[in-house]
């Protein structure tokens, strides 16, 4: 099954069509129920992370899903390597390649990074976050966990809330929902952090309305999902009222466990890429409301999915 996704970049939402999003997310349902089946399918692959900035689950998740699945792992550490010397990032790519792994995987600070290691690399280079433009693996266990909350992704009621402007996981979510039938997306934010127009712009299929901040109690009653960010404080350019605006924007953003329970929607669920840092009060974390665990969770098999098809892995039937 996948065939055709053996030796592919995934780099951004925009270049997979719907059947190839429901293909993978199926082959990550079937990798989910039976882990044992595709125990061995990257023996002898080696997949090298060339993480430039911070991660926890999304780098955990994939050395993990290499090593349950039997490939290996080469360890890069940016802050011990030459682009502390000064070196770019093509000439790191190019030298890579040349070593001939099966995979790659780059996360970076600049808009644009993912594609131009993937024109520099023969093997499959999968996008895990490059600035503040896509993060397509975040989406694709998104989609996944919404599948998961209602059966299925068409007719998704969903809140994005936060930094919608400097926040690459709603900016790959929204492009990725456009693809289905029937999706409301409300938009609440700071009005500093608002989804950029072009986003807006190409996701015409969507019904898209904005609130303020200041909705977000009340907004909680019309939808399945509120789908929370963290403020991309490192994000912020110099000069873009920086440490204060921050400090405002804390202080008004944040999702608390009795604004959950007076909604009047018992069916409301909660979902985070994650980190959270004070947007979502911590008596919510082991409410009935919260998702994102299991969120983290699916980035797994989500993972195991992506790294079994780019590479054109062999599980045993
Ligand atoms: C997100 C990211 O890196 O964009 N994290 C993640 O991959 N789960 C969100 C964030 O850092 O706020």
């Amino acid at each position: 099954m996948g065939k055709e996704f053996k030796g592919k970049d995934i780099i951004s939402i925009n270049n997979l069509k719907r059947n190839e999003i429901d293909l993978i997310l199926d082959v990550a349902n079937e990798i989910e129920k039976n882990p044992h089946k595709y125990e061995n399918c990257l023996n002898r692959k080696i997949m090298i992370p060339l993480f430039f900035e911070p991660s926890t689950r999304t780098k955990m998740s994939f050395q993990m899903a290499m090593m349950q699945m039997g490939g290996n792992i080469i360890d890069f550490n940016p802050d011990l390597s030459s682009r502390k010397k000064g070196e770019t990032l093509r000439d790191t790519s190019r030298m890579v390649n040349g070593y001939n792994p099966n995979v790659v995987i780059i996360r970076h600070n600049k808009d644009g990074s993912a594609q131009l290691v993937a024109d520099v690399i023969s093997c499959p280079v999968i996008n895990a976050g490059d600035g503040q433009n896509q993060h397509p693996t975040q989406t694709l266990l998104d989609l996944y966990t919404i599948k998961e909350l209602r059966g299925k992704i068409d007719g998704t009621k969903i809140i994005m809330a936060g930094d919608l402007k400097y926040g690459r996981t709603v900016h790959s979510l929204l492009t990725a929902l456009n693809l289905y039938k029937d999706c409301n997306v409300t938009f609440i934010s700071p009005k500093e952090l608002r989804m950029p127009s072009d986003f807006i712009k190409d996701a015409n299929n969507v019904k898209i309305e904005e609130r303020d901040l200041s909705d977000l109690e009340k907004s909680l009653r019309d939808v399945d999902i509120i789908y929370m960010t963290r403020i991309q404080r490192e994000r912020f350019p110099k000069g873009f009222e920086g440490d204060d605006l921050y400090e405002k924007i804390s202080r008004k953003y944040c999702l608390t466990l009795d604004m959950l329970e007076n909604s009047g929607n018992s069916h409301i669920k909660i979902m985070h890429p994650l980190p959270k840092i004070t947007e979502v009060d911590k008596k919510v974390d082991d409410s009935k409301y919260a998702s994102f665990w299991k969120q983290a969770e699916n980035g797994l098999y989500v993972r195991k999915s992506l790294l079994y098809l780019v590479t054109g892995g062999k599980n045993e039937e």
